[in-house]
């Protein structure tokens, strides 16, 4: 039995979480959270101390990385046994993410990690390279996207409703270094996958953008 894949690629702060969230939720397929894999690599190269402009040094440690995630209303992830879930969110992981999840090395051993989500009933995954390079026999792709300032608004609402003291400015210049360099990257780029749909989510709510995504599987 062939298990259906939704892939969701896009950039950061486009809605994908809660997007593929609630869907994986309202077909009771599993959920893979792919940048959650960066990220917490993210974090084991830095509590460890590894250099981060060593390509081979972090591979070998994403060759070592042992996580555990549990997905239930919101996600929690364990590494080393303990919980890293509040340090998956903060810029300073987000951007170490991005620049060790640019070698191929480490890519290349992250790569089986996320295939071994695909289990029945089924899977939405969401990341940059879903539908490119991950689960390229996807069933169905959507590409799902929202102008720079649209996403560092929603980011902004996001940091203040957690009380946390955030600069739009500065928000917006961070989601712009890392779509560019998201997107400029030679392996596995962000970018739209082959035969995927194409959703800007600029001016929409989570419902319709919901809507859009259930009619697409359905
Ligand atoms: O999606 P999120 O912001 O959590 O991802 C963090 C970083 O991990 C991204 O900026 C991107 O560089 C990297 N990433 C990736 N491929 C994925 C998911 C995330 O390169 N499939």
């Amino acid at each position: 039995m062939t298990i259906p894949v939704l892939t969701i690629d896009g950039p950061s702060g486009a809605g994908k979480g809660t997007i593929s969230r609630a869907i994986a939720q309202k077909l009771g397929w599993h959920y893979l959270d792919s940048g959650s894999i960066y990220r917490s690599l993210a974090i084991a190269v830095l509590n460890r101390g590894t250099d981060i402009q060593n390509a081979a040094a972090v591979a070998a440690v994403a060759t070592g990385l042992v996580l555990e995630f549990e997905c239930g209303e919101t996600l929690s992830v364990t590494l080393d046994g303990l919980d890293i879930t509040t340090q998956l969110g903060l810029e300073e992981t987000g951007r170490v993410a991005s620049t060790i999840a640019a070698y191929p090395d480490v890519r290349a051993v992250l790569l089986q990690k996320q295939k071994d989500f695909k289990q029945s009933p089924g899977l939405v995954a969401d990341g940059r390279d879903m539908g490119s390079v991950v689960f390229p026999d996807a069933a169905v792709k959507v590409y799902l996207t929202a102008s720079a300032e649209a996403r560092a608004l929603r980011r902004y609402k996001q940091l203040k409703e957690k009380g946390i003291d955030a600069i739009l400015t500065q928000i917006t210049q961070d989601i712009e270094e890392r779509d560019r360099r998201d997107q400029e990257r030679a392996s596995a780029p962000l970018m739209v996958a082959e035969g995927a749909f194409y959703i800007d989510s600029s001016v929409m709510t989570v419902d319709e953008v919901m809507n859009e995504v259930l009619r697409l599987i359905h």
